[in-house]
């Protein structure tokens, strides 16, 4: 095979991959690492709240469950536990989180657990 058939072929294969993830929103196994613009682009408002609010405030929230998770502080303050609950899957309870929600939340505590 001629190098640039295999690169043809490589990049065909890339696309039809990138294509198909895509369109049967296939989920990237947990254990392979998030790309950094990834990480670097999680927000408390934009990915994080949403995510606490539909999964643990129900259990967790005013007069729940300790921590309370309602308020920015309640979240950023008990970030690396509440990282290391949802990573290894013991939270939520009774439900889970998809791959791509844990590793927001992972992300975003990596990242300093910022009110952005
Ligand atoms: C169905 C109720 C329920 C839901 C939903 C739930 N939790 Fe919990 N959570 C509990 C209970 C009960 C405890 C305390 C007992 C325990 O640790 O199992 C707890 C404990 C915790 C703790 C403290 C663990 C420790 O080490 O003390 C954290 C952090 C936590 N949950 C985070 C979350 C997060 C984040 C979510 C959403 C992704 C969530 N929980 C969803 C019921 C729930």
């Amino acid at each position: 095979m001629k190098l640039s058939t295999f690169k043809k072929s490589a990049i065909t294969s890339m696309f039809c991959f990138l294509f198909f993830s895509c369109l049967t929103n296939v989920e990237e196994p947990f254990e392979e690492n998030p790309t950094e613009d990834f990480c670097k682009t999680r927000s408390f408002s934009l990915h994080v709240k949403p995510i606490i609010d539909n999964n643990c405030i129900q259990c967790h929230g005013q007069g729940g469950n300790s921590p309370n998770l309602t308020t920015f502080n309640g979240v950023s303050s008990n970030a690396n536990s509440i990282k290391a609950e949802v990573v290894s899957r013991r939270m939520p309870q009774g439900n889970s989180l998809t791959n791509e929600e844990i590793q927001a939340i992972s992300c975003w505590v990596d990242e300093g657990a910022l009110n952005n």
